[in-house]
C-alpha cells in the first residue's frame, strides 16, 4: 500500500473505530463476597475486525447476581466461571460499527454474551441480530421476562386460578414473574421484598394482590397471612427461609420453580436448604430447577406476547440504569444488597 492509501485507510478507521475502550477483568478469586479489589478496569486497544469477525460498540450490559457465583468459580452452574486475569462476560446489547462478515452490517443491533467491555470483537456467529424497534429502549433486550415466563409456564406449569408466590418480587425476574402470572390467569399474586418501599411498589405499581417484607418476623407467618388459602405455585428466587415457608404453605400438588439462590448469593455461603421434606411427600409437591437457556425456543413466542402487553399497557417494565463500566463493579456489589428495583443495566460508553 502506498503512503497516501495507508493514511486514507488510517483516517477511515479513526472515523469509525475508536483507538481504545475499557474492559473489566477479574484479578482475584473472592473468598466470601467480592470487594472492589477483585476487579480491574483497563483501557485496551480496539482492533479492526479480522475476516469473519464483527466489531460491536456495547450500549448496555446486564448485571445479574449469578455473576457473583461466576467470580467465585463455583462449580455446578450451567455455565463456566470467570477465569482470574480474564475479562468477565455477561449479556450485552450493542451496535455493529464494523463488520468483516456478510451476516451482519454496520448499524445492526445485536445481543451477545461479551459484556463487561465497551467494545466486543468476535466471530459474527457470536452475535444475534435483534430488531431496533422491538422495544422502546435497547436495554430492554436484556430483560429477564423470558426467565419469568419459562419458569412459570414450563417449570411451574402455571394454571388459571392458581395462587402464586414470588420472592425477590421487586427485582428483575420477580417483577416480571408476578405480572406475567397475573396476565396468565393467576387468581392471586403475592410477593416478598426487602423494604417497605419495595412492598408498596409491588402492590401500588406492579399490581400484586399482597406483599410483605421478608425481614418482618417469621416468613411463615407473613406468608400464611398473605395466602390464607395456601399457594399453588412458588417462583423461588431466593431459597432459605422463604423456600421452607413456601413448602409449608403450598397446597396439595403445588409446584415450585427454582429460579435463583439469592440467599446464598448475597451471603456467599451455602444455603440451609429446604429442611424436612415430609411436606413435599405428603402434599405431592414438585420442585423443579430451570434455566432460561434450556428454553430459548420460547423466546419468539414470549417476545410477541411481551410486546403486546407493553403496547396495551398491561405490564410495567422496570429497570435501573447505572452509568459507565467503571461503576459496574460497585453496582454488582450493591445489587445483592437490595439497592435496585427492576432490571439493573450498565450504560456503556458515551
Ligand atoms: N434460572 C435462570 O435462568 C436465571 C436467569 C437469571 C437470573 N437467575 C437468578 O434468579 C435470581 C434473581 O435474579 P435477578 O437478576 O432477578 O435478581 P434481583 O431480584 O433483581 O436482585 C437481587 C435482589 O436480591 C435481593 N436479596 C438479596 N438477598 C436476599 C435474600 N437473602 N432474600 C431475598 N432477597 C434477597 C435484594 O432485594 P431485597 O431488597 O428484596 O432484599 C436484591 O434487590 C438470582 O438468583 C439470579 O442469579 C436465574
Amino acid at each position: 500500500m502506498n503512503s497516501s492509501l495507508k493514511s486514507a485507510a488510517a483516517s477511515a478507521r479513526s472515523s469509525i473505530i475508536p483507538r481504545t475502550g475499557l474492559e473489566a477483568r477479574l484479578v482475584a478469586r473472592p473468598e466470601g463476597l467480592p470487594t472492589l479489589d477483585d476487579f480491574e478496569i483497563t483501557e485496551v486497544a480496539v482492533p479492526d475486525p479480522a475476516p469473519g469477525q464483527v466489531l460491536v460498540r456495547n450500549l448496555f450490559m446486564s448485571l445479574d447476581p449469578g455473576m457473583l457465583m461466576l467470580m467465585a468459580g463455583e462449580s455446578g452452574l450451567p455455565m463456566p466461571g470467570y477465569e482470574v486475569g480474564e475479562v468477565m462476560y455477561g449479556d450485552a446489547v450493542g451496535e455493529v460499527i464494523a463488520s468483516a462478515d456478510p451476516a451482519l452490517g454496520a448499524g445492526d443491533l445485536v445481543v451477545h454474551r461479551l459484556g463487561w467491555r465497551e467494545y466486543a470483537v468476535a466471530q459474527a456467529g457470536v452475535f444475534r441480530r435483534v430488531g431496533k424497534d422491538a422495544y422502546p429502549t435497547a436495554s430492554m433486550h436484556l430483560g429477564f421476562g423470558l426467565v419469568a415466563y419459562v419458569g412459570l409456564m414450563d417449570a411451574a406449569k402455571l394454571r388459571p386460578g392458581d395462587t402464586v408466590f414470588v420472592s425477590s418480587a421487586a427485582g428483575a425476574t420477580g417483577s416480571m414473574a408476578g405480572q406475567i402470572a397475573r396476565l396468565k390467569g393467576a387468581a392471586r399474586v403475592i410477593g416478598s421484598a426487602g423494604s417497605r418501599d419495595k412492598v408498596a411498589h409491588l402492590t401500588e405499581k406492579l399490581g400484586f394482590d399482597a406483599a410483605f417484607d421478608y425481614h418482618d418476623g417469621p416468613v411463615l407467618d407473613r406468608l400464611r397471612e398473605a395466602a390464607p388459602d395456601g399457594i399453588d405455585v412458588y417462583f423461588d428466587n431466593v431459597g432459605g427461609e422463604q423456600l421452607r415457608a413456601a413448602i409449608e404453605v403450598m397446597n396439595v400438588h403445588g409446584r415450585i420453580a427454582v429460579c435463583g439462590a439469592l440467599n446464598r448469593q448475597s451471603k456467599a455461603r451455602p444455603d440451609e436448604g429446604p429442611g424436612d421434606l415430609l411436606s413435599v411427600l405428603g402434599k405431592r409437591l414438585t420442585i423443579r430447577g430451570f434455566t432460561m437457556w434450556d428454553h430459548l425456543e420460547r423466546a419468539a413466542e414470549f417476545g410477541a406476547q411481551f410486546r403486546g402487553w407493553l403496547r396495551e399497557g398491561s405490564i410495567i417494565y422496570d429497570e435501573t440504569v447505572i452509568d459507565g463500566l467503571a461503576n459496574a463493579p460497585q453496582a454488582l456489589l450493591d445489587l445483592v444488597c437490595g439497592a435496585y428495583t427492576g432490571k439493573p443495566v450498565v450504560r456503556l460508553g458515551s
